[in-house]
């Protein structure tokens, strides 16, 4: 049993996800469990998914005021997700999970792009504020790690900066869910934080901690799970993030 735990207290001083978040981090790393045979607390236990759930639960009201606004100064997201939104209907296959959704914006978004979009996200605060502001659309509490959908069903899963929480030697498997989900010739797209190095970096993102990863790295594990990545779009933000805004566009094989 875990302990009851303080939704965390986010008091974000600055606008925007960067620089690192230490209040945050130590809020949300301090998840304890009692051993109830000795009574002693075990730390950490955390594991990373409850982590970031309660971190994104304590931050919706906030990342939505921020982030729900369609992409509109993200000429480049928002140009992948019309490019991905083409071609998965070109599919005929118009099914499709936006995974990570948050508060539920880019749904709305492929909703309008002719897609019957639906949203899932492990924070409930998050699907709650998502099923309020788009009450036509369909959101459900849901991990990327285990989808409530049947094999081969989608024509395409969005997963927009959803995928960085995910420690690397998870996201294989986190992968292969999402491709059992898509129907063949299906698409996904993941956009990340991209790095220029060879191996992926953790980082102190300000809700929950997460990982920047190199693209070609990443363009290989969508292989390894049996996608074809044929497309991607790297774009410098030119501020002091350090990272770059990376997308690639992937079909299952
Ligand atoms: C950075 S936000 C992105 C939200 C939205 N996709 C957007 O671009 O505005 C990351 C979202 O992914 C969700 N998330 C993180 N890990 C998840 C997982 N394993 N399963 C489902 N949702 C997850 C978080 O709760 C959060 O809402």
């Amino acid at each position: 049993m875990i302990t009851p735990r303080t939704a965390p207290s986010v008091h974000l001083r600055q606008k925007g996800l960067y620089p690192p978040p230490c209040r945050i981090r130590q809020l949300t790393s301090t998840c304890h469990k009692i051993n109830y045979q000795t009574g002693y607390r075990v730390l950490p236990v955390a594991n990373h998914q409850d982590e970031t759930r309660t971190a994104y639960d304590g931050v919706v009201e906030l990342y939505a005021s921020l982030f729900a606004n369609r992409l509109e100064t993200q000429p480049f997201s928002r140009a992948m997700i019309g490019t991905f939104a083409e071609l998965v209907r070109a599919t005929g296959k118009l099914r499709t999970a936006d995974v990570g959704c948050g508060p539920g914006h880019l749904t709305a978004m492929l909703h309008e792009l002719g897609l019957d979009a639906f949203g899932l996200d492990l924070a409930p605060g998050m699907v709650d504020h998502a099923r309020q502001a788009h009450p036509a659309l369909r959101f459900q509490e849901a991990r990327m790690e285990s989808l409530p959908i049947e094999d081969a069903a989608l024509g395409g899963v969005l997963a927009h900066y959803s995928m960085i929480h995910t420690p690397p030697g998870e996201l294989p498997e986190l992968l292969a869910e999402q491709v059992r989900v898509l129907a063949r010739d299906g698409l996904i797209l993941v956009s990340f934080f991209g790095t220029d190095g060879q191996e992926p970096v953790r980082f102190d993102h300000k809700v929950a901690p997460a990982y920047s990863w190199p693209v070609d790295r990443l363009a290989e594990l969508l292989g390894d799970a049996g996608l074809d990545p044929f497309a991607r779009l790297l774009h410098d933000p030119a501020s002091d993030r350090g990272f770059l805004d990376a997308h690639l566009l992937a079909r299952r094989s």
